[in-house]
Parts: structure tokens; sequence; C-alpha cells
């Protein structure tokens, strides 16, 4: 009987683009639900982008646009991504929705009735100058460890040292560059340790995998702990009910934005949200990576159970992604956007791939470029393909593009084929693709050794109803093996059902023979994959990267914490007069600097100024300038500098001297 299904993917936080690593999951989801549609079950797969939070509001800030704008973009720029990677969803929706604020709503209101929420005074980190409290990506300072300059208050980019914000040296809040304080305010949390007994029974129950289950194990014996749930505003996210500036913490409402896309599905489709996630009749399974089992196989089961929503039946997690055994690394060119990756490479190539290396734990997989470059042309171009590409155009060209009927050889070849179904169905359905591709490649083996043994090409001249037999077999062990590989290839799946002229192909339709049928002419199906591409591919990524890396620094040098404030005492010290330029002259040695000389009414200075690739020292002569008339005398290497002129302007030829209105008199002091 077909299944009725709703499968979701983690979700993506709405700012930046969709890489490699998190094709893994994304791939890894839709292979299984594509599985269970090939199957015939009724399977819903659901994603939306994660938007709320302190990153995002980062991120539009850096880019001088409104959270809102940056989300829109995203939101456009993820789901163009998960198309050309053929990843299909019923719905893509976003957390900032209002079928996510009512969920969230709903669920909060009804864990206060039963007691789940408490409230109390926690200390934080505040600036006193944007009067607002400061997450730790608010506030930058110096590693605790590596003593690295300008790292965030919870980690650090140079060491990687994770550590509290209030270990930090010289913190500094980053939006104005004050010394943050210690305030307290009322925070919401979550009595997470009131379901310690239900998560264990639910984990006992087979909820995850086993590997998962250790580390939940661990977890539990640490005893747990309430969970904080609430963040003062300014925060991009949903008002708690009944507050004015608080709100909840992002990962709060982000889970529950899995409901929400699904939501909006059943309200578009005129279906009833209920009827599908909370009927026992609809199983429900959550794709995740290792990284988030917290959230899932804790905070989240506890708060749906709390508020008499459905729990998963599963919770399916997977290892990282790592590129020639390391982390994606910018410099080597392997932090591959999907974006970049398409332009050079067919997805389906990675589809493949990546269902070569992916079974049920948490290990991590590795995309090694050569073993992938390696497998893709020798068993997906070099096995499978080849066994269509050689067989379909002497149908087409002998036999008037018609297969003929299937003798005891040929059913003997499909008996093989078909009788591995029940496995691979199992190893699709219990995630373990890399065993299932190595199924079906040694059975492209046997399809291959079908054909040489036979040798139609020859036959055909010889024996023409024989070869007709063979590649009747042939192209009927093209479709088993295509049905198999659909999940994984759906384009290359297209394009055989299309040359074997049948209709989608389901798992349903591997015991039915194609006999006396026309089929269509043989088009391209997959390409080689060309090394040269692949370095390219590198090469350009690493340029775009670096030359991205020097744009962020660069945003990072604006971004760069204020200097200690000075007070306005201070800044009255800074004497401000008209002078006139009496003599002006090149300096030998020092291409940037002239040589002024000053009349401050009565007094006289030499001041060295930066300013001679945008003024000829003649134009300077009997020109009024302002000049700060009380700075210390510096000796510099040629000669003492008494004084600045102030100038304005990017540097080199654009260095403006500040204008002077032309009836002041030398010696007059600018406030
Ligand atoms: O870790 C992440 O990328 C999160 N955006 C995943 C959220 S999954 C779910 F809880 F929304
Ligand atoms: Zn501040």
């Amino acid at each position: 009987m077909a299944r009725n299904i709703v499968v979701t993917s983690a979700l993506p936080y709405a700012n930046g683009p969709i890489h490699i690593g998190h094709l893994v999951e994304y791939i890894q989801t839709d292979i299984w639900v594509r599985f269970h549609k090939a199957m015939g079950d009724n399977c819903l797969y659901f994603c939306a982008d994660d938007t709320h939070g302190t990153a995002i509001t980062i991120h539009a800030r850096d880019e001088g646009i409104s959270p809102e704008q940056l989300i829109a973009r995203v939101h456009s720029e993820h789901k163009a991504d998960f198309a050309k990677f053929f990843v299909q969803f019923e719905n893509y929706h976003s957390t900032h929705s209002e079928e996510n604020r009512l969920f969230c709503e709903t669920i909060y209101n009804r864990l206060k009735q039963r007691g789940s929420i408490v409230t109390r005074d926690v200390e934080q980190s505040y600036c006193r100058r944007c009067n607002m409290f400061l997450p730790d990506r608010y506030i930058r300072g110096i590693c605790p460890r590596c003593k690295a300059q300008n790292q965030y208050g919870d980690s650090c980019d140079s060491c990687g040292a994770t550590y509290a914000s209030t270990e930090l040296l010289e913190p500094r809040c980053s939006i104005c560059g004050e010394t943050p304080g210690r305030k307290k305010t009322l925070h919401y949390f979550f009595r997470l340790p009131d379901y310690a007994g239900y998560l264990r029974e639910l984990v006992n129950s087979g909820h995850t995998h086993k590997s998962v289950a250790a580390k939940l194990d661990e977890w539990f014996s640490a005893g747990l702990k309430d969970w904080d749930i609430s963040r003062d505003g300014p925060y991009f996210g949903f008002k708690i009910p009944g507050e004015e500036d608080k709100y909840f913490y992002v990962w709060l409402d982000a889970p529950i934005g899995y409901m929400a896309s699904c939501k909006n599905y059943c309200d578009r489709q005129g279906l009833e949200f209920d009827r599908i996630w909370n009927n026992p009749d609809w199983e429900l399974y959550h794709f995740i990576g290792k990284d988030i089992m917290y959230f899932h196989a804790l905070f989240w089961p506890a708060m749906l159970h709390g508020s008499g929503f459905r729990v998963a039946d599963k919770l399916f997690v997977h290892g990282f992604l790592t590129v020639n055994g390391e982390k994606m690394s910018k410099s080597k060119g392997t932090f591959l956007k999907a974006e970049t990756f398409a332009k050079y490479v067919d997805p389906e190539h990675l589809r493949y791939y990546y269902a070569s290396k992916l079974s049920a734990g948490v290990d991590d997989i590795d995309l090694n470029l050569q073993d992938f470059i390696a497998r893709v042309n020798s068993d997906l171009v070099g096995k499978l393909a080849n066994i269509a590409s050689r067989s379909a155009p002497m149908i087409t060209a002998g036999f008037n593009g018609r297969l003929g009927m299937l003798d005891s050889g040929g059913r003997e070849l499909l008996n093989e084929l078909t009788a591995a179904k029940k496995q691979i169905i199992d190893d699709y359905e219990q995630l373990n693709y890399a065993a299932m591709i190595r199924k079906i490649t040694a059975l492209a083996d046997i399809a291959n050794r079908y054909v040489e043994q036979n040798q139609p090409w020859s036959m055909i001249k010889t024996d023409p109803p024989q070869a007709g037999k063979v590649l009747t077999a042939t192209l009927n062990a093209v479709k088993v093996l295509t049905v198999y590989l659909k999940p994984v290839l759906p384009q290359y799946a297209q394009r055989i059902e299309k040359l074997l002229n049948v209709g989608p192909l389901m798992f349903g339709d591997i015991d039915t023979v194609l006999e006396n049928h026309s089929i269509n002419v043989f088009e391209r199906l997959t390409e080689r994959i060309d090394e040269k591409k692949v370095i390219a591919m590198l090469e350009e990524n690493k340029i775009r990267q670096t030359a991205a890396q020097t744009q962020t620094a660069s945003a990072a040098a604006l971004d760069e914490p204020l200097s200690p404030e000075c007070t306005i005492d201070d800044f009255a010290k800074i004497d401000l007069r008209v002078a006139k330029v009496i003599d002006a002259q090149t300096v030998a040695g020092a291409n940037k600097l002239l040589k002024l000389e000053l009349e401050i009414g009565p007094i006289k200075r030499t001041v060295f100024a930066g300013i001679a690739k945008a003024y000829q020292p003649q134009q300077l002569v009997g020109r009024l300038v302002i000049c700060v008339a009380n700075l210390k005398p510096r000796q510099m290497k040629f000669g003492l500098s008494e004084g600045m002129v102030c100038a304005a302007g990017p540097g080199g030829s654009e260095i403006f001297l500040l204008a002077v209105d032309s009836g002041a008199k030398p010696g007059q002091r600018i406030h």
C-alpha cells in the first residue's frame, strides 16, 4: 500500500549562498523523496529559509540593506540553486512568514500554560552608547588565546578558539566602539529537564540512528538544562506575546518553519494541515546534519510534545563534507558555491558521486576530485550510459527503431537484474546509497558482459533476428538499471524514458518488459567530466574568493571599532588657525610631501604636508589654508614639522585643502 510521508531538510540560513557542503543533505533527502515517489508513495518534501537572528542582521547591515531585502534576495537565489541540482520541494517557504509566527505563538502559549516556560534575570553584555544588549557577534576584541585583533565575541577566526565574550581582551561594541558593560535583563526559558523522561524514551524507541543515540546518552548523563528562548530587541525575529521588546531566539522559530512550510502548502492546495502533520497515517522524517542534533533531538521534540503537536518518526543525521580530505578551503578554491559548481560540472554528476559515498551513519564524506572524475567517467559514463549508447543506435539502424522479443538468454539477464530489486529498495529506504550504487554498477557490469559476449554489432550481419533479441534484452536491461538509478539521476532517467519511448518509470515497472515496442532515436545521455574544467573551476573560485576576501577585509576595516572616545574638551584643545602659505617646496626623496612655510599672524611655522600629488608648490604660494597650530612639533626624516594643514580626500591626487573664506585673516581662529 502506498505510504503517506512528509520529509524535511534543515532550513538553510538566509545570509549566504548554498554551497556543496549544504548539498550533501539536500541531495541525500531529495534522493530519498524521489525514491518514495518512484515507489508510488505520497511523499511531500518541505523546506524554507531560516531568516531570523543576529547573523542575518549583521549581514544585511554590511550590505547596506534591510534584513527583509536580504532575505527576499537570498530566497530566490536559494531556490535557483536547488533547482540546478534537481532538489525538488513541494514547498520552499520562509520562517519570516505569518504561518510561522502563528505556530510560534501557539506552541509558546501552550508551553506556557502547562508551566514549561519560566522567566529569570540574566546578566548580559550591554552597550551603554547604543542602548542595546550585545549578542556575542556584536562584540569584537583580541582573542584571548592567539591575541589576533578584531575577533568576534564567541570564537576566533584566526586560531579557531571558542570562548565566552567576557574572556575577550579589550572588548568593544562592534557598532560604536564603546567598551561593553554588563546589565541584568529578564529572559524566558524553556524547562527542558522536565522532558528528560520523555526524551529518553523517544531515543530508546529508535528515533535516531544508534551513533546519534550514543551522543544523546552523553547529553542525558551530563544533565539537561533550561533553554534560553528569548532575546532582547533590537532583534530580527518574532516578538514574544505580551512583550514589547523581547523576541523569540532564532532557534525557537527555525524548526517551527517546517510546519509553516507544510501549512503554507496545505493552504494553497486546499488541504487541511492537521490531517497531514498531526495524522498518524502520515509518517514524518527530518534530515539534518550532525552539528544541529541537540536542537533537533532534544529541544524540538520536547517543544512539540509539550504543545500537543506531532513529533517526527525519525531523525536522519548525516556527517560533514570534506574536499580532497580537508575542510572546504577558500584559498584552495574548494569552498564551492552550488552556482559555481553547476557552471563547470553537470550537477547530476555530483548527485551520483554523493550517492556513491553516502550511508546511514554520521561519518563525514569526502569529495575527492580525482576520484570524482574517475568514478563518473568510468562507472556512470563508461558502464551505465554506455549500454544504451552502443545498443540503441543499432535498433534504429537495423530494426527500424523497433524492439523485438526476448529469448531465454535475454530473460536470464533480466532475471539477474530484477532479482536485486528488493535489496536496492532496502538500501534506499535505509539510506545505504553507497551500497546501492555499488550494486547497480555490478549489475551494469553484468549487462555489459552480456553485450560483449553476444557482440550484436557483428551478429547483426550474420544473424539479424538473434541480434534483435540481444538488443531487445539489452535495452530492457537499460530500463531496469534506469529505474534503480532514477532517484539519483532524474534528468538522465528522463532522457532514457524519452529514448525508450515510455512514460515516467516507477519501481513497479521493473518486472514488465518492452517487447515489440518502438523506441526513439538515441540522444546524448551524459558527458564525461573534463578534468580541465574541474581545474578551471578551482582556479576561478580561488581568484573570486580571494577578491571577495579582500572586499570583506576592507569592509572589516570600515567596520573596525572606533578609537576610544575623546571628549568635547579633548576636541577643544585643537587650535585651528587661518594660515597663509608664504613658500612651498618639493622635498627631495619624498614624492608625497611638500614643505610649506606658513604665516599664522605673527607666527611662522614650517609644515611638511602629504599633498604633493594633488598640488604644485607654485599653486599654493599666497593661498590661505587651515592649520592645526598647536600640534606638538614632530621630527621627521626631512626636518621638523610644526603643525598640520587640514585637507581631506581619498588620497593621491584627490586630496583637497579645506577652503577658507577669502576675507579671513592669517592667525584668525576657526571654531
Ligand atoms: O544550522 C543551520 O544552518 C540552521 N539554519 C538550520 C535550521 S534547521 C531548522 F531548525 F530550521
Ligand atoms: Zn555600541
